[in-house]
C-alpha cells in the first residue's frame, strides 16, 4: 500500500462513544493526502450485505460531538462463516479497496482476523467502553463512559446520603472490572466487586454493619455486570445490615453521549495514525496507546493475549 489508497471503515460490536471522532479523523487525513474513503453500515452484517456508502470531507461535518457511529452497528457471530468472508472480500476487492479500518471492542477484532487470514488488510482501532483490550492502556470511548457514570454515582449520593441509605450501582464491563474500578476511585465509592476484586456479599454486610456502628451516614458500592444479582444483593443488605438499601442498573445510559475531549483527542490520533500505518505497510495490526504514545501490535497477538489486571482497585478499600 502507498499512495492514492481506497481505505474502507467501519464500526462494530457494542457502540461506544469516539466511534465518529476516529472515522472523521481517519477520512479527514486520508483525503488531504490523496485517498478515497468507503463507510460500510451496521459493521459486518453490511460488509457481507454490501451496504457501503463514499465518504467526503463534507459528510464528516459535526460529527465529532456525536456519540453512537453514524455508520451504525451490529453484532453478527455469523460472520465468520465461509459463505460470508467471501462476500465480505468480493464487495471490498469490486471497489478496488485496498484496505479496512475496523474500529470496536474484542469481537470486532476476531472479526478481522478473518479477513486478514484470506489476505486482506485490515487495521483495528480500539473502542468499546470496557476498557478490556491487550495492548493499548485506554480504549476509545472508556474516558466518556467514565464520566456518565461518575456523574450518575455524584446523584446517587446526594440522595443516598440524604435517606442514610446503601446504593450499589452496577456498570457495564462484561469480564472486565476497569470501568467500575475507576468509577470507584473517581465517584469514591466504599465498596468494588469486579472479576479481579470478588469480595464477598459477607464481608460487605459486616462492613456495612461497622459503618452504621461508626454512624457513617451512607455508602456506595460499584458492581461489574454479570457479577451479582444487584436486586436481590440490595434486599440481602436491606434485611441484615442496618442499612436501607437500593441498587441502580446504569445500563445503556453509560455507553451514550458527547465524547468526552479525552476521547476526541485519543480517537483523532488513532483514526490518523491508522492512515500513516498503511502509507507505512503496515497492516494486521491493532492500534494501542501506551504512556502517551501511540503504537500498534499484531491483531492476533492482541486478541489472544488478557490484559493485566489493574493493581488499583486495592485503593479503593484503602481509601474508603
Ligand atoms: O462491549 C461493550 C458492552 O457495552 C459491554 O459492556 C456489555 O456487556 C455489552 O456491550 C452489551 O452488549 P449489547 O449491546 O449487545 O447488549
Amino acid at each position: 500500500m502507498g499512495e492514492d489508497m481506497k481505505i474502507a471503515i467501519l464500526t462494530s460490536g457494542g457502540d461506544a462513544p469516539g466511534m465518529n471522532v476516529a472515522v472523521r479523523a481517519a477520512v479527514r487525513y486520508g483525503i488531504k493526502k490523496g485517498h478515497e474513503f468507503y463507510g460500510v453500515y451496521n459493521g459486518y452484517y453490511g460488509l457481507v450485505n454490501d451496504n457501503f456508502i463514499k465518504l467526503d470531507h463534507e459528510s464528516m461535518s459535526g460529527i465529532i460531538s456525536r456519540g453512537g457511529t453514524f455508520l451504525k452497528t451490529s453484532r453478527f457471530p455469523n460472520f465468520p462463516k465461509k459463505e460470508n468472508i467471501d462476500k465480505a472480500i468480493e464487495n471490498l476487492e469490486k471497489r478496488g479497496i485496498d484496505g479496512l479500518i475496523v474500529i470496536g471492542g474484542d469481537g470486532t477484532y476476531r472479526g478481522a482476523l478473518n479477513l486478514t487470514k484470506r489476505g486482506f488488510k485490515v487495521i483495528a482501532i480500539p473502542c468499546t467502553i470496557d476498557n478490556d483490550i491487550y495492548g493499548t492502556d485506554y480504549t476509545l470511548g472508556f474516558n466518556t463512559a467514565l464520566d456518565t457514570i461518575v456523574d450518575a454515582m455524584d446523584k446517587l449520593r446526594d440522595t443516598s446520603v440524604s435517606h442514610q441509605r446503601c446504593s450499589i450501582i452496577e456498570v457495564m464491563g462484561r469480564n472486565n472490572g476497569d470501568l467500575a474500578l475507576h468509577a470507584a476511585l473517581s465517584g469514591g465509592a466504599e465498596f468494588l466487586v469486579t472479576p479481579e476484586n470478588p469480595i464477598s456479599k459477607e464481608e460487605i454486610i459486616e462492613k456495612l454493619k461497622h459503618y452504621k456502628r461508626q454512624d457513617r451516614t451512607h455508602a456506595i458500592v460499584v458492581v461489574t455486570e454479570n457479577m451479582l444479582n444487584v436486586h436481590e444483593f440490595a434486599k440481602e443488605i436491606t434485611e441484615k445490615s442496618k442499612f436501607t438499601s437500593v441498587a441502580t442498573v446504569l445500563g445503556y445510559i453509560q455507553r451514550g453521549g458527547s465524547p468526552s475531549a479525552q476521547d476526541r483527542i485519543l480517537g483523532t490520533r488513532m483514526g490518523a495514525f491508522a492512515i500513516d500505518l498503511f502509507e507505512r505497510g503496515i497492516d494486521n495490526v491493532a492500534i494501542g496507546i501506551e504512556n502517551d504514545n501511540l503504537m500498534f501490535l499484531p491483531i492476533d497477538i492482541v486478541v489472544n493475549n488478557v490484559r493485566r489486571v489493574n493493581p488499583l482497585y486495592k485503593l479503593v478499600a484503602e481509601v474508603s
